[in-house]
């Protein structure tokens, strides 16, 4: 990154979670698990699920228009609108231009990120590429995930991780030494399996058989998602830092993805962060995938805990799997 060129900033944050509250008890009568077994296990204490028809590009359009009166951007004025999502309305049109349509953002182009969980991440970079380029002045950045639709309510290895909710981010140019410092990106398409979703696609188109067979949601082996994610975000955290030659100490604020408090931790203690400085609210909101970073930045910053001049981190790890880390100087 060249000192002269613009970095991406993040100049207003959004969030829409559904009103209805889902709790651990609330779990605990329809499958075999514990309040004390998933907040031991995950931290997570509740999570908002959608009712009705309502849609991930709902979710997205509410979270950016908020987003877009805090930072004072009309809807016009928006040049190109992502949506980070694993869980869209449909296959196509894509979920970035409903939500374009339904935020008013008539004369922005507008594309879906596929990134899993990591997918805040790569939007915020691509944001800043088409930024640095010269090519946009204002990128509207949404993660926005409705999971409750994939996740296998009879499956007590998974119902309980996930949330719905949108956080959307308005992101326009800034001049060193604030705005985007860093970032690294990876995957690796060989673990892909660990994580699907795998019928309804052109591999396996829907029947009655896929149905059947319950194949229409999210399949997982915890155990092994777990230690890539810790690896992985670790290993990304540690070499966004090398890339801005800073280290740990120089984070004010660090926003991991809200999968799980012990991957957390362990990211934490790797990369020599203490506790005090990682942002969690996956108590109240489970993982809500790619909308959890932005999620994470808007309450931060409501709560008067980030504020101007701090140096953040960012980094997530999803399907894929995919990966990335970020730092930004707010
Ligand atoms: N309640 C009670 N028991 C449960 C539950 C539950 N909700 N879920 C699983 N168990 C049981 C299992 O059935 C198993 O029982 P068994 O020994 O009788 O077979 C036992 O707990 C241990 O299961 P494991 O899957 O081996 O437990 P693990 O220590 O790996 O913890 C967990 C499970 C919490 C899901 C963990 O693997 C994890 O968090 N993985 C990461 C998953 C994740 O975050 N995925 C989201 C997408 S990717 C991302 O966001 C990073």
């Amino acid at each position: 990154m060249t000192d002269s060129a613009k970095r991406a900033t993040i100049v207003g944050l959004g969030t829409y979670v559904p009103p209805r509250v889902v709790t651990n008890d609330d779990f605990s009568k329809t499958v075999e698990t514990s309040d004390e077994w998933i907040t031991q296990m995950t931290g997570i204490k509740e999570r908002h699920f959608v009712d009705g028809d309502t849609a991930s590009s709902d979710l997205a359009a509410l979270a950016g228009k908020v987003a877009l009166e805090r930072a004072g951007v009309d809807p016009p004025d928006v040049d190109m609108v992502l949506v980070a999502t694993s869980t869209p309305d449909m296959f196509f049109p894509c979920t970035a231009c409903l939500a374009q349509d339904k935020v008013g953002a008539k004369n922005a182009f507008a594309y879906d990120v596929s990134a899993g969980c990591s997918g805040f991440i790569y939007g915020l970079v691509i944001a800043h590429q088409f930024i640095a380029a010269g090519t946009i002045e204002t990128a509207l950045v949404i993660g926005a995930e409705t999971l409750s639709r994939f996740a296998d309510m009879t499956d007590r290895n998974t119902c309980v991780l996930f949330g719905d909710g949108a956080g959307a981010a308005v992101v326009q140019g800034c001049d060193a030494p604030r705005g985007l410092l860093a970032y690294h990106l990876g995957g690796d398409g060989k673990l892909g399996d660990l994580l699907k979703f795998p019928a309804g696609g052109t591999k396996m188109p829907a029947s009655h058989e896929t149905v059947d067979a319950r194949l229409h949601y999210i399949k997982m082996n915890g155990r092994q998602v777990y230690a890539n994610a810790v690896k992985a975000m670790s290993d990304s955290t540690l070499r966004v830092l090398e890339k801005a030659g800073l280290s740990g100490a120089d984070v004010d604020l660090f926003f991991p993805h809200q999968a799980n408090i012990r991957i957390m931790e362990a990211v934490a203690e790797r990369a020599r962060l203490p506790m005090e400085k990682v942002f969690v609210n996956i108590d109240r909101y489970g993982n809500t995938s790619a909308a959890s970073i932005p999620i994470a930045l808007d309450e931060a910053v409501t709560q008067g805990r980030l504020t101007e001049g701090m140096l953040i981190g960012m980094v997530a790890f999803g399907t894929g799997f995919t990966w990335g880390a970020a730092l930004m100087r707010w």
